[in-house]
C-alpha cells in the first residue's frame, strides 16, 4: 500500500478533529445535562469515584479484593441503571453523553487496533479517484462496461481484444511497485482510455496512488513550471508525474514534440524506470511513428521496455453512434 501521502496526511489531521469534536461534544452535553439536573451530576460524581475504586480492587489479589470488587462492581450497575431513567425521565435518548462518534468501529480514531478502520480506507480511496485526473472518465468506463461485442465482427481480432482485456484485468489485480510498463497501442476508439481508467480505478481501489494525464496537459505543466506559463487554474506539480505508483500517459503522439517536450518526457520516463515505478502509454502512433517522433534515447526506452498490446477492431465510439 503506498496512499498518497499528502491525502494520508490530510485525511489523519481530519480524523483526529473529529475524535475531538466528538469529545468535546460530549464534554458539552455533559456540562448542560448537570446544569439541568443535579441528581444525575451526583450520579456522575459517584460512578467517577466507583470507577476509581473499581481500578484500585482489581490491583489486589485474594477473597477479600474479590467481594470488594464485587460489590463496587453492583454499586457501579445500579447508579448507571438509576441515571439511565434519569436521563429518559429528561427526555435524552441513553447515549447523550457519549462521544458521538461517526465511526463507533473505530471511535474516529482510522484505526481498529493497528489495522486502518474500513472508514478510513474509503476516505483515503475517494481521495484518491478526486486527484487521479481520471474525473468523469471514472464513472462509466470500468471492466463491467467493457464489452467484447464491439470486436465480434472478426474472430482473430476478437480474441486479441479478450486477450488484451485478461492482461490488463490481471495486471490490474496484481499491480505492485516493479509491475511491467505498457504501451496501448491502435487505432481511435478501440478502448485504450477506457480499459487504462478501468485498470486505474482497480489499481486506486487496492490502495495505490494513480495518475492520469493527457499528453497534451502534462506537457503544458511542465511548461507552466518552467516559464510560469499555461492556462492556469489546473496546474499539476510535475513531480506528481514521477511522484505517483501508477502513470497513464493518455495520447501520447497528439502533442506538438518539440526538444523542451523531449527532455521532458525522457525525464519522466527514465526516472519512472529507474525507479521501478510503472507507466501505462496510450497512443496512435505506431512503433514505427514512435521511431520517427522521438529521440532515440525515448524510441528505445518505450520499445524496449514497454510490453505492447495493440488494440484491433472497428472504432467503438462510430459503432456506439450508428446504434
Ligand atoms: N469494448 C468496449 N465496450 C464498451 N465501450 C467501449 C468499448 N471500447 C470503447 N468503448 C467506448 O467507446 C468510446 C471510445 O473508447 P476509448 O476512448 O477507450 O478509445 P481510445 O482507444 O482511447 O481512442 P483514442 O485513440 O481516440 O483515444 C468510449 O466512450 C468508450 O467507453
Ligand atoms: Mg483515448
Ligand atoms: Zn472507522
Amino acid at each position: 500500500m503506498a496512499y498518497n501521502k499528502e491525502n494520508y496526511r490530510r485525511i489523519r489531521a481530519a480524523y483526529q478533529t473529529k475524535y475531538l469534536k466528538a469529545h468535546e461534544e460530549a464534554d458539552r452535553r455533559m456540562a448542560e445535562l448537570h446544569a439541568k439536573s443535579p441528581a444525575i451530576a451526583a450520579i456522575d460524581r459517584e460512578l467517577a469515584m466507583a470507577g476509581a475504586e473499581i481500578a484500585m480492587a482489581a490491583l489486589g489479589t485474594g477473597k477479600e479484593y474479590k467481594e470488594k470488587l464485587a460489590a463496587v462492581k453492583e454499586k457501579n450497575l445500579a447508579l448507571q441503571r438509576e441515571r439511565a431513567i434519569l436521563l429518559k425521565n429528561l427526555g435524552y435518548p441513553a447515549d447523550y453523553t457519549l462521544p458521538p462518534y461517526e465511526c463507533e468501529l473505530c471511535q474516529d480514531s482510522g484505526f481498529v487496533g493497528t489495522k486502518m478502520c474500513e472508514c478510513m480506507r474509503r476516505e483515503l480511496v475517494l481521495a484518491a479517484y478526486e486527484e487521479s485526473g481520471l474525473g468523469e472518465l471514472m464513472k462509466t468506463q470500468s471492466f463491467e462496461s467493457f464489452s467484447l461485442d464491439y470486436y465480434k465482427a472478426d474472430p482473430v481480432e476478437a480474441e486479441k481484444m479478450q486477450k488484451n482485456l485478461e492482461i490488463l484485468h490481471t495486471y490490474a489485480e496484481n499491480f505492485d511497485t516493479g509491475a511491467d510498463n505498457l504501451i496501448l497501442l491502435g487505432d481511435t476508439g478501440l478502448g485504450k482510455t477506457h480499459l487504462s481508467t478501468a485498470v486505474a480505478r482497480r489499481v486506486i481501489d487496492r490502495g495505490f496512488d494513480v495518475y492520469y494525464t493527457g499528453a497534451i496537459a502534462m506537457f503544458a505543466d511542465f511548461e507552466h513550471a518552467r516559464f510560469g506559463t499555461g492556462l492556469g487554474e489546473q496546474m499539476a506539480d510535475p513531480a506528481r508525474y514521477v511522484d505517483c505508483d501508477l502513470l497513464i500517459l493518455d495520447d501520447l503522439g497528439t502533442e506538438v514534440t518539440n526538444q523542451f517536450t523531449n527532455s521532458c518526457l525522457y525525464m519522466v520516463l527514465d526516472q519512472r524506470i529507474n525507479l521501478r515505478r510503472p507507466t501505462i502509454i496510450n497512443t496512435n502512433l505506431t512503433g514505427k511513428e514512435i521511431r520517427a517522433r522521438y529521440t532515440d534515447r525515448i524510441a528505445s526506452r518505450i520499445l524496449g521496455v514497454f510490453k505492447p498490446l495493440l488494440f484491433v477492431g472497428t472504432d467503438v465510439r462510430r459503432q456506439k453512434l450508428m446504434k
